[in-house]
């Protein structure tokens, strides 16, 4: 079977009904989260790391010296946040990308494995070092600050046989990259990001410029997200609103006394336009973040990482855009209570994502 890349439109068909006939013994309430969805394989490819995780009282000036006040080492890394994240909501992830054969290469692919991630299509380079990042997070300003070495020698495509890669695509239902292929990440920054002059209208620059984009989300921190959806019908004599006014008017109508993730969208089929940049059918999205309480905020390492993990779970449910936004910003939010990119990221059990079982 082919994969898809992040396609939306399977996000779009009826969210699956799941009534399995028990008795009243058995409807506690763990028996009342859906089983995962059957085509939950999906594939990334991109960067996996350890992370070396200091928590410190205030961030240090130039040659000061300071003690954390917390210390975590922890898997990191985009793609192997994200396929944890995945896993922990029941999908089947594969991993590619590269590790050395050191301490750090091996604790990774276990603590992987023991997530449910399958490591089997990893590159284990017999010299040279793992991917290794240093984070630094700031309990004052609630900043997490990278230092990343990459791993080395790095990946290249011909490590990847060909039989190895087919094997990793068999069944697989989406790829997920996640930007460390350049190629790829400079179409996307230099050529859409830069010229556009706000958000909003970088999200139709590159719907314009990807045509076969289905969607984009931007996500923007404790103030939510924003997903642009290209609706498949292009209609004439259509509304025509400009993007920045439409995003403004969510905003206006979005309850913002809620402390939970919620979303509102526009309607579908408008004609959405950036000022010299062009028009596209569809709708946008505003997705509001949860308010954590100042207490319970721990460190928002890996939050778009989770974020991404419960995009890639959604499409695979069928989930709606409506559901996924919310239901991703409480995962994130969940992982923003525990120190690290992946100690916070709930199982499908945890309550907090009880009501998007139902
Ligand atoms: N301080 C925060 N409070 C509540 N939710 C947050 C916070 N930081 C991140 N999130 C959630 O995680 C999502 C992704 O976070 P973001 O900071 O945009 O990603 P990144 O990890 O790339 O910096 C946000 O859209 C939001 O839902
Ligand atoms: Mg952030």
């Amino acid at each position: 079977m082919k994969p898809s890349f992040l396609n939306p439109l399977q996000s779009l068909r009826p969210a699956p009904v799941l009534l399995p006939l028990l008795s009243r013994a058995q409807m506690s309430s763990s028996s009342r989260i859906p089983s995962p969805p059957d085509n939950g394989v999906v594939l990334g490819c991109g960067a996996v790391s350890v992370d070396f995780l200091a928590t410190v009282a205030a961030f240090p000036k130039p040659d000061d010296k300071i003690r954390s006040v917390n210390l975590k080492v922890e898997g990191g890394g985009n793609t192997g946040n994200a396929l944890t994240c995945a896993a922990r909501l029941g999908l089947k992830p594969r991993v590619i990308s590269k590790v050395a054969d050191d301490p750090q290469g091996r604790s990774m692919l276990e603590e992987l494995e023991a997530d449910g991630v399958d490591t089997s299509f990893m590159v284990v380079g017999k010299e040279g070092n793992s991917p290794f990042t240093y984070v630094i997070v700031d309990n004052q300003t609630k900043t997490r600050t990278c230092i990343h070495t990459p791993g080395n020698p790095p990946l290249v495509p011909e490590e990847l046989t060909h039989a190895n890669l087919s094997s990793a695509l068999d069944g697989a239902n989406l790829v997920y990259f996640d930007g460390r292929l350049w190629e790829t990440a400079l179409v996307v920054a230099q050529e859409t990001w830069t010229n556009a002059p706000s958000t909003a209208s970088a999200l139709i620059s590159m719907l314009l410029r990807l045509p076969n984009l289905k969607f984009v989300i931007v996500t923007l921190g404790e103030k939510g997200c924003i997903m642009l959806e290209r609706s498949t019908n292009e209609a004439s004599g259509q509304e025509e609103v400009v993007v920045e006014s439409l995003l403004e008017s969510l905003k206006t109508s979005m309850d913002a006394s809620s402390l939970l993730p919620i979303c509102i969208s526009s309607k579908s089929s408008l004609r959405i336009s950036a000022n010299g940049i062009g028009a596209v059918s569809g709708r946008l999205l505003l997705g509001k973040a949860e308010v954590i309480p100042p207490s319970e905020l721990v460190d928002t390492t890996g939050a778009g990482d989770a974020f991404i993990g419960a995009v890639l779970y959604a499409i695979c449910a069928g989930m709606s855009p409506e559901k996924m936004l919310p239901f991703a910003s409480q995962v994130a939010a969940a992982g923003c209570r525990a120190l690290g990119a992946r100690s916070g990221l709930p199982k499908r059990t945890n309550p907090r994502l009880a009501p998007f079982w139902m």
